[in-house]
């Protein structure tokens, strides 16, 4: 049986793109839905165009009534990806997904993670500390903001003339690299 993926994604996508594409024909893996609480988000369009079935969730909904569990009990879903999805996880999917839950955080974890720190936001701190290095972390996902197990990490250089732009755009390059393969490794590994 493959083993189902939920893609939790907010942004413009551009990850939920690459693994899309990177899962597309494999025989192991499927990306079966995509869960995003902006409605104006790139991935939705992503999704669309890839017919990936996806949900709008409400905040509130989401948080009191754990208002996505029901579409992930008919996909039968397996894992869940976070991909920019920023808001903190329920422990009600924590506990009913163990290890089974990875996110992909902008920089080298433990540094410049926690609450608030995200996106644009941790390239501007690490240009402004300058930082001789940068990179990605892939981790499990726990109870707490970007602090659950590392799985992956990789690096980058930080230059000189580097923006935060410029920086998300080094980074982007690795994350669209790594993190498909490092989800397909642990999938086959956790089965
Ligand atoms: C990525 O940089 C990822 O590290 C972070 O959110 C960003 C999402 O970008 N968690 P995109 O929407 O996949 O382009």
């Amino acid at each position: 049986m493959k083993k189902k993926i939920a893609l939790f994604a907010s942004g413009a996508g551009s990850n939920a793109k690459a693994i899309i594409e990177h899962f597309q024909n494999n025989s192991e893996v499927s990306i079966e839905l995509i869960v995003c609480n902006k409605s104006e988000a790139g991935v939705l369009k992503i999704a669309e165009n890839h017919k990936i079935s996806s949900i709008l969730v409400d905040k509130e909904l989401f948080f009191s009534k754990n208002s996505c569990l029901p579409a992930l009990k008919v996909a039968k879903i397996d894992f869940i990806i976070l991909a920019g999805f920023l808001w903190k996880i329920p422990e009600v999917l924590i506990q009913g997904f163990p290890d089974r839950i990875i996110n992909i955080h902008p920089a080298l974890l433990p540094k410049y993670g926690g609450k608030g720190m995200y996106g644009q936001k941790v390239h501007a701190a690490i240009i402004a500390n300058q930082e001789k290095e940068s990179g990605i972390t892939i981790h499990y996902v726990d109870e707490k903001y970007d602090h659950g197990q590392i799985i992956f990490q990789a690096k980058c250089a930080v230059l000189e003339t580097d923006t935060p732009d410029t920086l998300a755009a080094r980074i982007h390059q690795l994350e669209h690299k790594h993190y498909s393969e490092i989800i397909e490794k642990v999938i086959s590994k956790l089965g």
